[in-house]
């Protein structure tokens, strides 16, 4: 089968269309012929093995290879169909629409990927396309994680800082749906799409500091690696939330603090992305409550055009790599809505 390998952390051009051998069901687990796959932050920051946030770079680079990366296909986040069922798996059957996420294992980024049946995999939103679908199960999963864990209640103020980005577009649109007045920070060139998905105020973060503006919020949540920790906090209302998705080491130990001596709470986490919040994002996308919007789909062979605009930081919605010619590779700025 194709797949798009790596042999050596680095830039974009250690990206190769390779043919590797097709993986093998085991009794428990599925083979899924993947149709699409989202293009992720995360993916870029595995292929060059760096990060805005470095505390866990020994121990992720002990797990995941010192030399050279040990899981050669790299994609977390896809959809696909069944193509094969191990002896032991009743849930799913060949032909099954799905999408989700293939955790530490990684490999979207091949024509097949083997997963166990137990992993957060569900079937597919009926309204979506592939590449649609694809741009979900990272975003929407943090996001719900994280929106949940901010029990918001209708009416209360939520700042989303890093609105734009694949996890904050999605956090904007759960917490417009819980009721919450919702401002967005990020980007000018987001502020339409924030405002489609349910933002009720905008803030450009190259114009305005947000934690000088005097408003202040029950919750936020900030995927922003950089921001001010103190600044949030004293925009934080009595009993407020603060959420952060991408904590430097100095925001884990002074969330604590916050947390014992003070009337707000300030939490960090890493979503656990479980199969009950994949299939709950499927209601909701099916109920209209949400959706997502892709930037532009790239065929397998242009994986490195993917990988650089990811990181160049122009993009409004996801990108996304299409494993089938079917499924529009080539196109531009699709959106659920249209
Ligand atoms: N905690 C967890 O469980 C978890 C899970 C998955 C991933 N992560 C981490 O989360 C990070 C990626 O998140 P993502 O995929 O949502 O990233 P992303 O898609 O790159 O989005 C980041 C967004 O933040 C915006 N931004 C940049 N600087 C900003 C600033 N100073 N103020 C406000 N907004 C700003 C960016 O806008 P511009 O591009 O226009 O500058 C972009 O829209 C990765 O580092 C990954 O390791 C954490």
């Amino acid at each position: 089968m194709r797949a798009i390998t790596y042999q050596k952390y680095g830039p974009p051009e250690v990206l190769h269309l390779s043919h590797v051998a097709k993986p093998v069901v085991q009794d428990d687990e599925v083979l899924i012929r993947v149709r699409a796959a989202e293009t992720t932050k995360a993916d870029c920051e595995m292929r060059s093995f760096t990060f805005s946030v470095m505390w866990f770079w020994l121990p992720l680079r002990i797990a995941v290879g010192v030399r050279r990366p040990r899981r050669q296909v790299l994609g977390g986040y896809f959809s696909g169909e069944i193509e094969e069922v191990g002896k032991n798996v009743i849930e799913f059957s060949v032909g099954d629409q799905v999408f989700g996420s293939a955790g530490l294992r990684s490999g979207a980024y091949g024509e097949y990927v083997a997963l166990p049946a137990s992993y957060s995999i569900a079937s597919k939103p009926a309204n979506m396309s592939f590449a649609e679908a694809a741009a979900v199960p990272l975003g929407g999963l943090n996001a719900l994680h994280f929106m949940r864990r901010a029990r918001i209640q209708p009416g209360e103020k939520v700042l989303i800082n890093g609105a734009g980005g694949s996890i904050g577009a999605y956090a904007v649109q759960i917490a417009h749906s819980m009721g919450a007045e919702v401002t967005a920070v990020d980007s000018s060139t987001k502020q339409e799409v924030l405002k489609q998905f349910g933002a009720d105020h905008f803030i450009d973060y190259a114009t305005t500091d947000f934690t000088t503006g005097g408003q202040t919020y029950d919750v936020i949540f900030d995927m922003v690696p950089r921001s001010s920790y103190s600044g949030s906090i004293k925009l934080l209302n009595p009993n407020g939330r603060y959420l952060a998705g991408n904590p430097r080491l100095s925001v884990m130990l002074r969330s604590s603090f916050t947390t014992r001596f003070t009337d707000k709470t300030a939490l960090f986490a890493f979503a656990r992305e479980t199969k009950a919040e994949l299939a709950a994002l499927r209601e909701m996308i099916e109920a209209g409550k949400i959706g997502s919007i892709v930037d532009t789909v790239y065929p397998m062979e242009r994986v490195a055009d993917a990988h650089r605009r990811v990181e160049a930081e122009q993009r409004v919605g996801a990108i996304v790599i299409a494993m089938d010619d079917r499924d529009n590779a080539g196109t531009e700025r699709q959106s659920a809505e249209e």
